[in-house]
């Protein structure tokens, strides 16, 4: 079997030196796992790793806590986690340890997250800042604070304890904005994964399935691969595929009808997001295929605008503006152009932006904004381009348009000369979808 792209433990290293470099050493900073979810009653949902926390270990085991502390002589990287019990693992699965965190795992001391409360106060002794996810979780709020009172309490014995909270994502999820070589190996990967995936679900869609039955076709293509949904996915058709977040999944395709699918594969983590709509017959009827043109026109054209120097919206100013000016050609709207946009009159048949970074988080981490200004697009930062257009039926509105709702989604890499799109090999002009339907 060819070998699967890894991050490798040398990677992990150097994002937790860069993090501790970043913090300076007066800090510490301290980063939870996920926590085991109940499904219902004692099911859990499968476990998904904290990204933040994946990121910075590559430890996918709940229950721990990571812990920095910047020029520590014995050592810098502490992870607390669940030791090894044969019993337990037995029934639950197979733990790393104590042993398996340094070793394995890289971690320069580790101990069992029982006995954190007795061993993390110690080590924010003479720290002035904790660098931690402010406000994300209550009961982690609390427990940090507790750490804190703790060294507080001791304040006669001429012990300091640390005075200043600062957000980690500040620093944390800039750093996650530009992927590594690594990270865009697993990214590609995913994207592969998802596009097979995706022709597929294309080439087995027939009149009088279940949304459900295309959506089995490609979940088995993700799992063959040994990966999971990066996100709950959806399949809808016809007027479904105007609800933008529609997941029931559980409607009849109808012949002459449009399907709209958003599914994308995660690996190590790192996710894929695509949306392809196509006609479940196999072709497009008249009036789907001239909005679905106008669509294609307005990613192609965000596309083409996400490069290194231009900002962070530029790619959705371009596509909209295609998107009117095709609504206002087939007549959905009428006006001057930019007067349209302005009074944001595509509102109804176009309500969201066209599209998000893209990374370990489907709606990947980093600031849209700097300085209250848009972001420039830089090489290595990753984005979905995901324009749409959604017709609900409405008086005003020939009946022909009724209820066609369609999305095309790529995933996009920002490169030094302009872009590479990561999901470029599926298939989307109507031409191709409609033989490659056929076939
Ligand atoms: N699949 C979620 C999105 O497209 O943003
Ligand atoms: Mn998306
Ligand atoms: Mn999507």
């Amino acid at each position: 079997m060819k070998r699967k792209p890894l991050i490798s433990q040398k990677e992990f290293a150097s994002r937790r030196e860069q993090l501790m470099h970043m913090i300076g050493d007066n800090a510490v900073a301290i980063v939870p796992s996920s926590s085991l979810l109940i499904r219902n009653r004692d099911a859990e949902f499968p476990f998904r790793q904290d990204s933040d926390f994946l990121y910075l270990t590559g430890f996918n085991e709940p229950e721990a806590i990571a812990f920095f502390i910047p020029n520590r002589e014995q050592g810098e990287y502490i992870l607390f986690c669940r030791e090894r019990d044969p019993k337990a693992e037995q029934w639950v699965g197979r733990r790393a340890g104590i042993e398996g965190a340094q070793k394995q795992w890289g971690a320069d001391d580790a101990f069992p997250i029982d006995d954190i409360d007795d061993i993390l106060p110690g080590l924010l002794e003479e720290r002035s800042a904790v660098y931690y996810n402010t406000g994300n979780d209550v009961n982690f709020d609390q427990q940090v604070m507790s750490w804190i009172n703790t060294v507080k309490n001791k304040v006669r014995s001429g012990v300091h304890a640390p005075q200043e909270f600062i957000s980690l994502p500040l620093i944390l999820h800039d750093m996650r904005l530009y992927k590594s070589p690594a990270e865009l190996r697993a990214m590609r990967y995913a994207a592969k994964t998802a596009v097979a995936a995706h022709e597929n679900a294309m080439r087995a869609c027939k009149p009088g399935m279940m949304e459900y039955e295309l959506e089995a076709e490609y979940l088995y293509q993700f799992k063959k691969a040994g990966m999971e949904p990066a996100y709950t996915s959806i399949v809808g058709g016809g007027e479904n595929g105007c609800i933008l977040h529609y997941i029931e999944n559980n409607q009849p395709l109808k012949d002459g009808e449009l399907v709209l699918i958003d599914a994308g594969a995660e690996y190590l983590g790192y996710a894929s997001d695509i949306t392809r709509t196509f006609p479940v017959n196999g072709t497009f009827s008249e009036a789907q295929r001239s909005l679905y043109q106008i669509v294609l026109n307005a990613q192609k054209a965000g596309i083409a605008a996400a490069k290194p120097g231009n900002t962070w919206d530029q790619p959705h100013t371009a596509a909209l503006r295609v998107l009117v000016e095709g609504l206002v050609e087939v007549g959905i709207l009428s006006g001057d152009i930019d007067t349209l946009i302005e009074d944001k009159s595509y509102a109804p048949y176009y309500m969201h932006k066209t599209g998000h970074w893209l990374g370990l988080d489907v709606h990947d981490v980093g600031d849209y904004k700097v300085d209250d200004e848009w972001r420039l697009l830089e090489p290595g930062m990753t984005l979905t381009v995901e324009p749409g257009l959604y017709i609900s039926p409405a008086d005003e509105i020939d009946e022909k348009w009724w209820n066609i709702g369609i999305r095309i989604e790529d995933d996009v890499l920002i490169t030094k000369k302009g872009n590479e799109v990561l999901t470029r090999k599926l298939i989307k002009e109507v031409k191709d979808i409609e033989a490659h339907m056929a076939q």
